[in-house]
């Protein structure tokens, strides 16, 4: 990983992304989003502070266990002035992201184990499937086909 000079206090997109191991299309869409911000030279050439190297490196943390983008971005902007994350802040919201975390390895788990219930069935049954339907949420409302589109008899149906 390259080593950028501490005199250096502005980085080039394609210093970041060497750095950071960020694409530049994804530093591009963090930016975007919010995430993190530059400013524009006088020939539009975006130039981010050093502080972007440890926001982009709590967002890639962030992204690697499973949070959602919009998530991360709410905990950045809830910082005070919305600084760079301290080691204090990742530590802090990595405890509360565990307990999210732990829920949806639970989830998969169950998945997982229902998956061996369609290998060779085909069936995607709203009713008994577990992956077609995983929380039930339409069998709480009716039961059925009901959710599949009403057809007129003139109608051919699409494949
Ligand atoms: S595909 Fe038939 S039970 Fe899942």
């Amino acid at each position: 990983m390259p080593q950028i000079p501490e005199k250096i206090h502005e980085l080039t997109v394609g210093q970041l992304s060497a750095r950071s191991g960020a694409a530049v299309s994804a530093l591009h869409f963090y930016e975007a989003k919010g995430l993190i911000g530059s400013r524009r030279t006088a020939g539009n050439q975006r130039r981010y502070g050093r502080d972007a190297l440890r926001r982009v490196a709590f967002i890639r943390a962030a992204q690697r266990v499973g949070i959602p983008l919009a998530t991360i971005r709410e905990a950045l902007s809830e910082l005070p002035e919305e600084r760079t994350p301290t080691r204090e802040d990742w530590s802090r919201l990595s405890a509360a992201w565990r307990a999210e975390l732990d829920d949806r390895i639970k989830q998969l788990g169950r998945l997982r184990d229902h998956l061996s219930d369609c290998i060779g069935c085909g069936c995607l049954s709203l009713e008994t499937c577990v992956l077609s339907n995983p929380d039930d949420v339409f069998g709480a409302r009716m039961a059925g086909s009901r959710l599949l589109p009403l057809r007129r008899p003139d109608q051919e149906e699409t494949p």
